[in-house]
């Protein structure tokens, strides 16, 4: 398993992991545009050529947000999804980044037990704020300096 920068061969994986993962999933053309966007860094993991899971964030003015997280079915469970957020949080530190921001579903317990192990803290709620089915957003945050 190679844990890479996202590339233009990367997408279509990725769009299709998108739709298998969420009921509102990023488009083909929106996560190719991130390609273009320099307040972008998404990570993909990939073994044989397939995609395995991503990350992908963009950061502004030294503040960073995740904006997906998602691991194949098949590949759950075997440290993937702490890696790829472990190496996302080295890569924004190298970029200078300060902290890392994301908001996840109320009732996602296996993203939640997830990012409370990597060391992000809750600093909010956002009601009502995911659609199919409507659902809180918890917001949370991590610091990426001492
Ligand atoms: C959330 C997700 C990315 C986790 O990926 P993963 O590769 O299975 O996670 P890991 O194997 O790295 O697990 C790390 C820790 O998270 C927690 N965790 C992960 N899956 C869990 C589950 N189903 N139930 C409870 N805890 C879980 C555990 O504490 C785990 O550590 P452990 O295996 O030593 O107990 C994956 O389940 C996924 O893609 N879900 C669908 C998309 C999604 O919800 N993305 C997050 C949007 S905010």
């Amino acid at each position: 398993m190679e844990l890479l920068p996202m590339q233009e061969c990367h997408v279509a994986g990725i769009a299709a992991l998108e739709r298998v993962c969420f009921t509102d999933p990023w488009s083909e053309a929106s996560i190719r545009a991130e390609l273009h966007n320099p307040l972008s860094c998404w990570l993909v993991a990939v073994e044989g050529g397939e995609v395995c899971g991503y990350v992908g964030s963009q950061t502004v003015l030294g503040e960073s947000d995740m904006m997906n997280l998602a691991v194949a079915p098949a590949c759950r469970r075997q440290g993937l999804g702490r890696q790829l957020v472990e190496r996302l949080c080295d890569a924004l530190r190298e970029k200078g980044s300060t902290c890392l921001m994301l908001e996840v579903r109320r009732s996602n317990e296996a993203a939640l037990a997830l990012y409370a192990a990597a060391g992000f803290r809750q600093i909010g709620v956002r009601p009502n704020y995911y659609f199919h089915p409507k659902e809180d957003a918890l917001i949370l945050r991590k610091e990426l300096i001492e």
